[in-house]
């Protein structure tokens, strides 16, 4: 098997200009970009990215620009559910740290708790419930992992979302991301006690990035598709194929929000 690359041997093949911006790319939005790549890498070629097992996920680091705003792009993520490991992004996200990224976009695939929160919409992230109980900093040895969450979304990321938004005529909400392990989707009755907690929104991603992202210095701020009502909201029916199809019938509308907001960060 050939030799995988770690960060040194990637940052050869791009240049040593720091890439400012990167984004995470979650289930069926991985070819929400028009990107002109200048590099594409496989995560089975590179050192510390797990392969990822989920359909709608791709599984490459592409290096590109949108217009004049230079990106690394994470086409597709690890979850927890894939192999045990909360800290399966830490080598991705501390890879997108040693190419020089100061701001990390993070998109998911989420189900909502709300109705004036419906399918098909989007919603930016101003807080998340870590209701899995893990945790990617376990383990963690330095005093770091005591990290301060107390403003892990940032808030002028924030603002640079919501105006590309009100720019392009796309309607967002903002509202609490609640993290569960999955695979599984959760039950009717998990739904209730999360709504009675605050979340407006149901996932299995995000949360481990958006710890490991502040934790590495960076700059963070996320936005779900609502693919769904969350278990017994609707009589929609709940799962992967339904994820799938509706992240990618809101992936022009994405396309836009994004293309709009990496102008705002050249
Ligand atoms: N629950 C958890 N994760 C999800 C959902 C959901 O309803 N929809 C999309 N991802």
């Amino acid at each position: 098997m050939r030799k995988k690359m770690d960060w040194k041997d990637v940052r050869q093949l791009i240049g040593e200009k720091p890439i400012k911006v990167a984004l995470v790319l979650g289930s069926g939005l991985g070819s929400v970009l028009p990107l002109e790549k200048v590099k594409e890498f496989s995560y089975d070629e590179l050192v510390g990215f797990n392969e990822t097992s989920v359909t709608g996920h791709q599984g490459k680091l592409i290096i590109g620009s949108v217009l004049e705003t230079k990106v690394a792009v994470l086409s597709g993520r690890t979850h927890f559910y894939e192999n045990g490991k909360p800290d399966t992004m830490r080598g991705p996200i501390e890879f997108l740290t040693k190419i020089g990224t100061s701001y990390l976009f993070l998109t998911n695939a989420a189900g909502s708790l709300k109705q004036n929160i419906p399918t098909g919409s989007l919603m930016v992230i101003k807080d998340h419930i870590n209701f899995s109980g893990l945790n990617p900093l376990i383990g963690e040895k330095s005093e770091e992992r005591f990290l301060n969450l107390t403003k892990a979304y940032n808030a002028n990321m924030i603002d640079a979302l919501l105006l590309a938004a009100k720019q392009n005529n796309i309607e967002v909400s903002q509202g609490v991301y609640a993290w569960f392990s999955g695979p599984s989707f959760e039950t009717p009755a998990e739904i209730q006690a999360l709504r009675i907690l605050g979340a407006d929104a149901v996932g299995m991603s995000t949360v481990p990035e958006v710890i490991l992202g502040n934790f590495f210095g960076l700059k963070v701020a996320a936005i779900s598709v609502i693919t769904n009502m969350a278990s017994g909201l609707s009589q929609e029916t709940i799962s992967h194929e339904q994820t799938k199809l509706i992240a990618n019938s809101c992936e022009k509308k994405l396309e836009k929000l994004l293309i709009s907001l990496l102008r705002k960060f050249k």
